[in-house]
């Protein structure tokens, strides 16, 4: 566990965010109590990432934000947009969007596991069957603002988008991967790759990853073509342990990955910059959900599962797996009372989250 007090800036945005958030904090209060890990919530930001604000200050955020929460060790995020007010593209881009480019969270972290209780849309997958995760790079490659269109509405008019790989940025988020795949019983790393048919970027990231694997002898590596990548997260989820990519293939997989193991309401997702310099963040996968939002009946295991995957990056390693303990266990058998209606039972959000809550206390 870290020395130092650790302080996390609460931000639950819009929508089903407001109503997840409070299961999301009362749960690692708890667990962080048991445990005696010195935390602070800072749940100030109540405002912050909302369309409510926007609408009243005209924008998102206030203009210090970036100084005020550079001084927190992570943010706590639940979830942002609400299109019936601002469009999305503002919304997104005015909150969430500047946190990844600002903070330069370099790694997008996704668990694909198994959980019980919820139904796998791959046939005959039992639990522990599933277990793995996904690295995408988050700053360069495929998504690049290098590039431009010539010659518009004529016969000549063309449009060039550039990849960008720079050695600093492929090697970090290799030297993560690797370093995820040696922390892991398997100790196994997939790189997904396209080197036989994208024929300059593709070729170097595999260079890159021959380069970094010699410093860990021994993780175990393999590499395949995204495609047929896809192809096997699918029919043959087990031999996976941890998966690394590119901007564009490691978002593809990071919704491929959670999408196999049939959770992608209740998935977690951390965007990490594991130097420290800057605060990373944790969220739910899921959106705002306006549809059911106010109603009190969303699902508050992302944000649970979300401020799990926190405490593991900061290293409280007991309060993490008692939390994931307590997540399964209420899958497993907490039941329909307790279960909420996304995943076919009749229980509400505070019910669901107070109850996972006491198995943190108790298990
Ligand atoms: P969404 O994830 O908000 O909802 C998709 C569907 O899943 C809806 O039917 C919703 O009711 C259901 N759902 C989502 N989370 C749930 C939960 N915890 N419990 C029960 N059901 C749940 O995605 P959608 O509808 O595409 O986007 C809605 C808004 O959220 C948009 O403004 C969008 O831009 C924003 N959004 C924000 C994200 C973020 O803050 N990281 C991520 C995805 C979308
Ligand atoms: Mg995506």
């Amino acid at each position: 566990s870290p020395k130092k007090k650790l302080r996390i800036a609460v931000i639950p945005g819009d929508g089903i965010g407001q109503e997840v958030m409070p299961e999301g904090v009362a749960c690692m209060k708890a667990a962080c109590k048991r445990f005696n890990i010195d935390i602070e919530f800072d749940e100030s930001f109540n405002d912050w990432a909302t369309c409510d604000r926007y609408l009243k200050e005209g924008s998102m955020l206030p203009d210090n934000w970036k100084s005020v929460l550079s001084q927190y060790d992570a943010i706590y995020f639940g979830a942002v947009g609400d299109p019936e007010k601002v469009p999305d593209h503002i919304s997104l881009w005015g909150s969430l969007i500047q946190f990844r480019r600002e903070f330069d969270q370099y790694i997008s972290l996704r668990p694909c596991r198994l959980l019980p209780g919820i139904e796998c849309p791959l046939a005959n997958k039992k639990i522990g069957d599933i277990d793995f995760w996904v690295v995408r790079e988050n700053t360069e490659g495929e998504y690049s603002s290098v590039g431009g269109k010539m010659f518009p509405g004529t016969d000549r008019e063309f449009v060039i988008q550039d990849t960008i790989m720079t050695r600093t940025g492929v090697d970090r988020v290799l030297k993560y991967a690797f370093e995820l795949a040696q922390s892991r019983p398997k100790k196994h790393l997939t790189s997904a790759t396209k080197s036989n048919g994208i024929s300059i970027s593709m070729p170097y990231w595999d260079e890159r990853v021959k380069a970094m694997a010699e410093g860990y002898g021994d993780v175990k590596v393999d590499k395949f073509h995204i495609d047929i990548l896809c192809a096997f997260f699918v029919l043959r989820p087990e031999m996976f342990d941890v998966v690394v990519g590119s901007n564009l293939f490691g978002d593809i997989l990071s919704d491929l990955g959670p999408a196999c193991t049939g959770s992608i309401g209740v998935a977690p997702s951390g965007n990490i910059n594991p130097t420290g310099l800057f605060p990373s963040l944790f969220e739910p996968v899921h959106g705002s959900a306006p549809d059911i939002a106010g109603k009190g009946i969303a699902n508050p295991i992302g944000m649970i599962w979300a401020g799990q995957m926190m405490l593991e990056h900061f290293g409280c390693k007991d309060a993490a797996d008692k939390v994931m303990q307590a997540i399964e266990e209420a899958l497993g058998k907490g039941g329909p009372e307790v279960i909420t209606r996304d995943l076919g039972g009749k229980g509400d959000c505070k019910g669901l989250g107070k109850h996972i809550l006491e198995l943190i206390e108790t298990l």
